[in-house]
């Protein structure tokens, strides 16, 4: 009588002589083996089920039927792939594509980077990165920002309190306040801007310098539409002798071109920074509606890209400079507002969500 296990087996068996089977001829004779009336297995199999038992017969009929079915469709598609002319080896069509694997790509921010990167160091620029636990001196100070600096504000900053010993741990953590340390104790704080690599870069080295320091920035800021409280940021700086507001606007008119497009329009405006004198805001021929207006320039037709400046004196000699003898200038811009600009996003939120339907979109 048959049973589960019969039927099993037997499928072992038709899955080997189909393997074995690389002709028509050869897969002809599997099927009169298998499917033929008389004496065929799959008949013999039918027959043994018609006299099982009235309580065995629901299942194995449904078994045997199920197997019948398998074989059909598997001979159907062997014959299929024989005519087509299609290679076989040991039951392997080798000329099947192959399972795709996904691939990952960059996000966008880190495209943005590396663009970034790319084309200040065509420029003879020197990246870097920094710390991004800074002090008070470094991220305000020495930036002419003295402790009552109205400016300080804008920058709304996480202060890191003094170490404490974590519960459990056994490791002393950090705690994060937004109040200032005591007068007493130092500000160690989480920098507000890449500016801080300024200070560090020329206490460092003496003139020229020509850096572009990037990475996280982090504001007390709510997040929304163009806010988050962690965002990353480029700073660019360039100090020898005979440095002129000409070579900043040189410099940052050849890079938006490459970055955006190789004709698009600027404008300088001037602005205030604490560190800068005079200080510019740049901005770009709006890039969604080529300069008529729309909602996302406010109608201006303009967008603003970055702040920059020729270096104050007073920066130059807080890193110990000679102010008469050195001039430069200074930018510095988000990579997300970049990125904004550049592909479209409306929603700073976005590249921090990890949602694939939004990053899918780019593949780098
Ligand atoms: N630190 C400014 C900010 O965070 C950007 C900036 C403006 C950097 C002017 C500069 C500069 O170097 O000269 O918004």
């Amino acid at each position: 009588m048959p049973d589960a296990e019969e039927i099993e087996r037997l499928r072992v068996e038709f899955q080997a002589a189909l393997a074995a089977a690389a002709t028509d001829q050869a897969l002809r004779v599997v099927r009169d083996r298998f499917l033929g009336r008389k004496g065929g297995v799959i008949a013999s199999l039918m027959k043994a089920v018609a006299s099982a038992s009235p309580a065995d017969r629901p299942l194995l009929g449904m078994l045997a039927n199920q197997f019948k079915n398998e074989i059909e469709g598997a001979l159907d598609a062997r014959r299929a792939s024989l005519e087509s002319g299609r290679p076989v080896a040991g039951g392997l069509d080798v000329t099947l594509p192959g399972r795709q694997v996904p691939l990952g790509h960059l996000h966008p921010l880190t495209h943005v980077r590396h663009q970034v990167e790319a084309i200040f160091s065509r420029m003879g620029y020197e990246i870097l990165e920094g710390p991004e636990i800074e002090d008070d001196y470094h991220n305000f100070e020495a930036l002419n920002m003295p402790p009552e600096h109205p400016a300080r504000d804008m920058q709304d900053t996480f202060f890191l309190g003094q170490p404490v010993p974590q519960r459990g741990l056994g490791t002393p953590g950090t705690r994060v306040s937004t109040r200032p340390a005591p007068p007493d104790r130092p500000a160690t704080l989480l920098r507000t801007h890449t500016s801080a690599m300024q200070i560090r870069y020329m206490e460092a080295h003496e003139p020229p310098v020509r850096i572009v320091a990037i990475g996280k920035v982090f504001r007390r800021d709510n997040p929304d539409l163009t806010h988050t409280p962690m965002f990353h940021q480029f700073e660019g700086l360039l100090v020898d002798e005979r440095v002129t507001f000409a070579d900043l606007k040189g410099t940052l008119t050849a890079f938006v071109r490459e970055i955006f497009a190789p004709d698009i329009k600027v404008m300088f405006r001037p602005s205030f920074f604490p560190y800068t004198e005079p200080s510019a805001e740049m901005f770009i021929g709006c890039v969604f509606c080529g300069g008529t207006g729309c909602p996302v320039c406010k109608r201006t037709g303009w967008l603003e890209i970055l702040g920059s400046g020729m270096v104050h004196p007073s920066v130059l000699e807080a890193v110990g400079y000679d102010a008469e003898r050195y001039t430069g200038f200074a930018f510095g811009t988000g990579i997300e507002r970049v990125a904004m600009l550049k592909y479209g996003v409306d929603d700073i939120r976005l590249f921090y969500e990890n949602d694939l339907r939004f990053l899918e979109q780019f593949s780098f």
